[in-house]
Order: C-alpha cells, then structure tokens, then sequence
C-alpha cells in the first residue's frame, strides 16, 4: 500500500494553514495551495499567515518541507490532497459545497491529466451530511472520468479542534475521525494519522455519511451540555443560597456525565458549535424529522445571552457606561463570531449606553464588528471620563481574574472568575 508522503493543502485559512504546518513538522511534503496570494507568501516567507498560538513555531520547523503556491497544477503529483476551504452556512442551515468545488474541480483534473492513479481526495471542512457521497463523489468520477474507490479515493476527515488551541488539537486529538470511499484508502489515511499524531488517538473508520454525521453529532452533544450549564444556572439563581459552581463540581464528577464543558459561564459561539447544531435541525428537517435536543440547544443559547443582557441593562440607564471584559467567543483567539461579548455590547449600544469593550486578541484591526464600540488597550486604562456603572466578564481569559475593575461598578461574573463579584 503506497504510502502518504506528499500531501496538497488547499486552504490556508485558521484550519487549513495549522494543518499544512503541523503534517510539515512532522516530516511530511506539503504544498499548500491557496487563492490568497498573500497567504501564499507568507508560508513562503516562513510566516504565519493567521494568527493561532503555536503556528509560526511550528512553520519554522516544518519549513524545509512547506511550501505554497496558487497554482492548482503544481500539485497534482501528489499522494493526497486536502480540502479545507470556507463552507458557509446557507439560510436553510445547510453547509454550502461552493467553495470545496471550485477547489477540487481543478484538482481533479490535473490529477487526471498527470495519469495520477492512486491520488486520495481528503475533505477536512465540514459538510452538510450526504455531500460526499451525493455531491463530491460524483463531480470527481466526472471530472476525472476515473472509478472512486479503484483510480482514486475520497476520504472525510474533519478535524475537532477550538481556535487557539489547534497546533495541539490535531496532533494530540482524542480521536481521529476517517469517512472512506473503500477500505484501501482509508487505511492509507489511518497510517498518515499514526505518523502524524503525537499521541495515539483512536481511529474510528466509517462510512462518508457515517462520518459526517458524526462530526456534526460531535459537537451537538457539546453544545447540549452547554446548554444544560447555562439553563441550570439561570435556575439555580433563583435561589439565593445556590451556588451553580458547587453544583457543577458535584455533577461533573459522577463519570457517566464527566466534567468537560460543564461549567458555569455564557452561551457558546463561533465559527463551528452554533452552526454545527443547527446543521443537526437542518438534517432532521430534511428528512422530515425533528431534532427537539439540538433545537432547545440553540434556543437555551439565545436565551442565555438575552438573559445576560437583561442582567446588565437592569444595572444601567441609558447614557452610563459599561465595561465588557472579552469580547472573543472563547479565550486565546480573537474571532467574535456569535460571542457573548459582542451581542451584548450591541445591546447595550441598543439601549443607549456608552460601551467601552477590551479583549486580549479581538480587536478592531482584525474584527472588524467592533469598530462601532470604544476598544481598550488595557482593561485598567479607561479613559479620564468614564466611570462604567457595570463591568461584565463575558469571556474568560485567565487575566481577568486579577485585572482592578474601576470603583463603585457592579460586577457581573458569570464564569466565578472573581471573588469581588
Ligand atoms: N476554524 C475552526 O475552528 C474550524 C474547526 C473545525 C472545522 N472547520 C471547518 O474548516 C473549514 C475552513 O475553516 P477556516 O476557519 O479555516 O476558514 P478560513 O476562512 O479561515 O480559511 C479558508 C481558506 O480557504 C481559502 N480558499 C478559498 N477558496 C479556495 C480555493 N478554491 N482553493 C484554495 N484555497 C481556497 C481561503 O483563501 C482561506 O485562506 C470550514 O468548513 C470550517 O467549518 C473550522
């Protein structure tokens, strides 16, 4: 069985760019393949070309087995080649192909035209259950005018990483996640991954549906739990001698819920979770079912932010000042995509406030959404006239903990960051 020494990468963005880096530092050939030419240089010059902890460290080491290009040809002797373009979100809650089309179209047919045989076609975005097989699959055999499973293979191996913590969630994953065309090319896939993880994560092999049905079931779950967190504390705060900290600790340790993600804080957000569940209705829905659990996720979550705004707007009037501690959707990132910060500040902008916001990598220069908010380089540096009314913690990044929050404001500290709050 040949093995998986040269790999194509296309997509460099916050995934895409960690993957090609880390298969590089791990010894493999990689050829990133981007439509940015300014991603493309980057990697060229030995830079990251987003920002993630661990990422140009790790391009450093890899660098004399990375390299990039925009040029799709350029990669079609290659053993396999990766896919991890956007793949938006439609209205209906589905994942949109657009993108991983227009990449691997032309791959296909460099692959073809170079007699390529073997060549595995790896997708690492995710996709809306039954595209690989309804929609990918078909567009490679005509492309290529090859059988899937015999000329060439087509795997779905998304990853299950958090943004500031991706260089260390794929190579030390709990589990490894491998949706197969056939057999043979999954099991190449399965000896990449053992020379590739630092760990030894379980492999489980399945189907392509299987797999995508999987990813999403993932991260369903997760946000489930969250969900759970956030309705039993809004419960528990009915009770003045109820501590939803305590509580937690004590659920958390009877091993057939586990602890992980089951703590006390705010709605989650960003680019996968939110999306990911709703992805789960849109499934149920287009085979005419219902998926009650991942409904009343979403619906806790929105309720969960709509109740921290009402918390903090029954502390102000309009005109007083507020200040929101982490604007990201989770620490150690900068994205805002759907975080508690970011809704909370529209609302309070809503109401009439003057919203003074700081976040420790979110900023106006790379989130854009809050340059309409007064952005703080130092949560102690407030400006000479503002004396906030209230200071919510909304994401916990471990320095608030410590950070002197002005005098006289009330603190509202849904994670237990605090002990004046
Ligand atoms: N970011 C995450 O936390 C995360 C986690 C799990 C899964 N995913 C999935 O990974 C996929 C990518 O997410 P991301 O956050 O890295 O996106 P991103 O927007 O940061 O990066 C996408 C990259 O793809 C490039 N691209 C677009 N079209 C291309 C083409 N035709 N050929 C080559 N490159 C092309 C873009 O220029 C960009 O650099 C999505 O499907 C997402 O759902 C992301």
């Amino acid at each position: 069985m040949r093995p998986l020494n040269k790999i194509a990468v296309f997509g460099l963005g916050k995934l895409g760019a960690c993957i090609a880096a880390t298969l590089a530092a791990r010894g493999f050939q990689v050829l990133g393949v981007d439509i940015d030419p300014e991603k493309v240089r980057r990697i060229n010059a030995g830079e990251a070309p987003v920002e993630e902890p661990l990422l140009a460290e790790t391009i450093r080491k890899g660098r004399g087995c990375l390299r990039a290009t925009s040029d799709v040809n350029e990669a079609r002797d290659t053993d396999a080649s990766c896919y991890i373009p956007p793949s938006p979100s439609l209205l209906d809650g589905s994942f949109s192909t657009e993108f991983l089309l227009r990449a691997m179209q032309p791959m296909a047919r460099a692959v073809r035209a170079a007699g390529n045989q073997g060549h595995i076609f790896v997708v690492n975005s995710t996709t809306t259950p039954g595209s690989m097989r309804g929609v990918i699959l078909p567009m490679l055999e005509h492309e290529t005018g090859w059988t899937c499973g015999r000329e060439f293979g087509l795997c779905y191996n998304p990853e299950f990483i958090a943004l500031g913590d991706v260089v260390r969630g794929l190579l030390e994953p709990d589990m490894v996640l491998i949706g197969e065309s056939d057999a043979n090319s999954g099991q190449r896939l399965a000896d990449l991954y053992q020379r590739y993880n630092t760990n030894h994560p379980h492999v489980a092999r399945m189907s392509l549906t299987s797999a995508e049905l999987t990813k999403i079931s993932v991260n369903s779950f997760i946000t489930m739990k969250i969900s759970f967190t956030n309705q039993l504390r809004l419960i528990a705060g009915k009770f003045p001698d109820a501590n939803i900290h305590d509580m937690l600790a004590a659920i958390g340790c009877d091993s057939r819920i586990g602890s992980k993600y089951l703590r006390a804080g705010l709605s989650f957000g960003g680019p996968c979770f939110p999306r990911d569940n709703r992805l789960v209705s849109y499934v149920a829905r287009r085979h005419g079912l219902e998926a009650p659990l991942a409904e009343a996720t979403d619906r806790v979550n929105e309720a969960t932010k709509h109740a921290l705004a009402e918390q903090v707007a029954a502390l102000v009037q309009p005109g007083d000042t507020v200040l929101l501690l982490g604007m990201a959707y989770r620490p150690h990132t900068y994205i805002v995509e759907e975080s508690a910060g970011l809704y909370l500040a529209h609302h309070l902008k809503q109401r009439g406030c003057r919203v003074l916001v700081h976040d420790y990598q979110a900023k106006p220069e790379n989130s854009p959404s809050l340059i309409e908010f007064e952005n703080l380089d130092s949560p102690e540096a407030l400006p000479k006239d503002a004396r906030p009314k209230a200071v919510a913690l909304c994401c916990p990044w471990p320095q608030y903990r410590d950070v002197v929050l002005p005098t006289g404001a009330q603190v509202i500290d849904p994670w237990g960051l605090r002990r004046d709050a």
